[in-house]
């Protein structure tokens, strides 16, 4: 029934991962499949995020799937670079994305992103999938380019299918570990009880099918009632990435996961002090690849609607946060959505002690995830804000009472230039990182060793 495909939104799926276990290939490789299918237009990229709509998928799938089984319009993909935080994937209420998938190399197994992953998945309450990637490393492996992975098992020797299986079976395992019942996807019965694990190769494309099938799957059976959306309504979204542009000063990276956002809207962001009111100036979208080349890089649109990724310039924008709201105020009152953008705020507001250390995170969402897991290492925090190390956190973080919390804890952010010497010159210890148990770890041990 495809004229429910007007009112349902597309599923926002994450994709995330260890650092080089194969995000951007696997995306790579959907859209290149897309492209061989005779489809390339009908992808659309979008800042941020690529959305392949449904037949599309049904025709990469293959017999895999039976279209009209399905009603929703297609799965938007975000992509998240293991390097930075996809703690930033939140919205009202949890988490941004609908769906994930959980890339893991087979080889490395579980790493420590994937464990950080895992958790975001646990407390996100997130569905998700593991994409066992790279089975063509196998040794022995024979490819079976594109097809469905049952297909390319039954092309293997025994023992390049034994050592896979040895892989797998070691995955299975770490989740396991890691609180969730997993096995191989045709195995699964029970999609909400169960982590599917779907064994595929990112280069050869094969098992790509499978995932895409699973995807569909999922978000048809469990999420319809939430992609249920008015999509006139006034856009909701959240700020992926700020980001300077030339021509249009500091934008907003925004994935809009609700209602619709047009050119000229006001608009109220979440900014590093109070509220940013300010009104659109330009949504663009990037050009499509043979575009690229011209001095040109994006395409101004008159309206975007759920879901979507696009840059939004606005007046006023640099003091705009990652991982912060973005609402259209429209037919409202202005009061009413600033004090929506302030609870939503509130919500992940640190709790703070008199003495403690200093936090600083590349998003609210990490400053988030850092400060649960302060909380259960027991080291208290006396200020936790967004953004990169300056001056001012060396003079906060001085004034700490006990020297083991005349400390930095800085995770994804850069020490500011003049705050070199600064440091230099203060008696504040620096903890950079970017994962968050390591950077704990790192304070801990030098906490021990203080106290020896
Ligand atoms: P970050 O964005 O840096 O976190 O990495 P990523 O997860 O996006 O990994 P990416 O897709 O950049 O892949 C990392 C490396 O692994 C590249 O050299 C890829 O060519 C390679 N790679 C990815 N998938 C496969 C696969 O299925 N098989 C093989 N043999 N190599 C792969
Ligand atoms: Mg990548």
């Amino acid at each position: 029934d495809h004229t429910n495909a007007d009112t349902l939104r597309t599923p926002i799926v994450a994709v995330l991962g260890h650092v080089d276990h194969g995000k951007t290939s696997l995306l790579d490789t959907i859209r290149g499949s897309a492209v061989s299918e005779g489809e390339a237009g009908a992808i659309t990229q979008h800042i941020g995020a690529t959305d392949i709509p449904l037949d599309t998928i049904s025709g990469m799938a293959g017999d895999l799937i039976d279209p009209t089984d399905f009603d929703l319009p297609g799965l938007l993909f975000i992509d998240t670079p293991g390097h930075h935080s996809f703690s930033t994937l939140r919205a009202r209420g949890g988490a941004l994305a609908d769906i994930a998938v959980l890339v893991v190399d087979v080889n490395d197994g579980f790493q420590p992103q994937t464990e950080e992953a895992i958790d975001i998945l646990r407390r996100t309450g997130t569905p998700f999938v593991v994409a066992a990637n790279k089975v063509d490393t196998t040794p022995g492996w024979n490819p079976q380019d594109g097809q469905p992975i049952q297909r390319s098992l039954a092309a293997q020797s025994e023992r390049a299918e034994s050592m896979l299986n040895e892989n797998l079976y070691e995955i299975i395992g770490q989740l396991s570990d890691a609180g969730f019942s997993a096995d191989l996807y045709w195995r699964v019965q029970d999609f909400q009880k169960n982590i599917g694990v779907v064994p595929l190769s990112a280069l050869t494309g094969e098992g790509v099918p499978d995932l895409l099938t699973v995807l569909m799957g999922l978000s048809q059976r469990f999420m319809k009632e939430e992609m249920a959306i008015d999509v006139q309504g006034p856009g909701e979204g959240t700020v992926l990435e700020v980001k300077d542009e030339r021509g249009f000063g500091a934008t907003i990276d925004t994935v809009v996961y609700d209602g619709v956002v047009r050119n000229g809207d006001q608009i109220v962001v979440g900014g590093q002090d109070d509220p940013i009111v300010t009104e659109i100036r330009a949504l663009l979208q990037p050009r499509p690849l043979e575009e690229i080349r011209t001095e040109k890089k994006f395409e101004k649109v008159a309206e975007v609607g759920a879901a979507a990724g696009v840059k939004i310039a606005a007046p006023d924008l640099d003091r705009a946060m990652a991982g912060a709201p973005v609402r259209v105020v429209r037919d409202r009152p202005l009061e009413e959505v600033i004090a929506e953008v302030e609870a939503e705020l509130a919500e992940i507001e640190v709790d703070t002690a008199e003495d403690g250390v200093v936090v600083k995170a590349d998003t609210l969402g990490s400053l988030e995830a850092m400060a649960n897991a302060l909380r259960e290492a027991e080291v208290p925090i006396l200020r936790a804000e967004v953004g990169d190390i300056a001056p001012r956190d060396i003079a906060v973080a001085e004034t700490a009472n006990q020297d083991e919390h005349k400390a930095i804890l800085g995770f994804n952010v850069d020490l500011l230039a003049n705050a070199e010497s600064e440091l230099e010159s203060a008696d504040v210890k620096l903890f950079t990182n970017d994962v968050i148990y390591q950077l704990i770890e790192d304070y801990e041990t030098y906490v021990e060793e203080k106290q020896r």
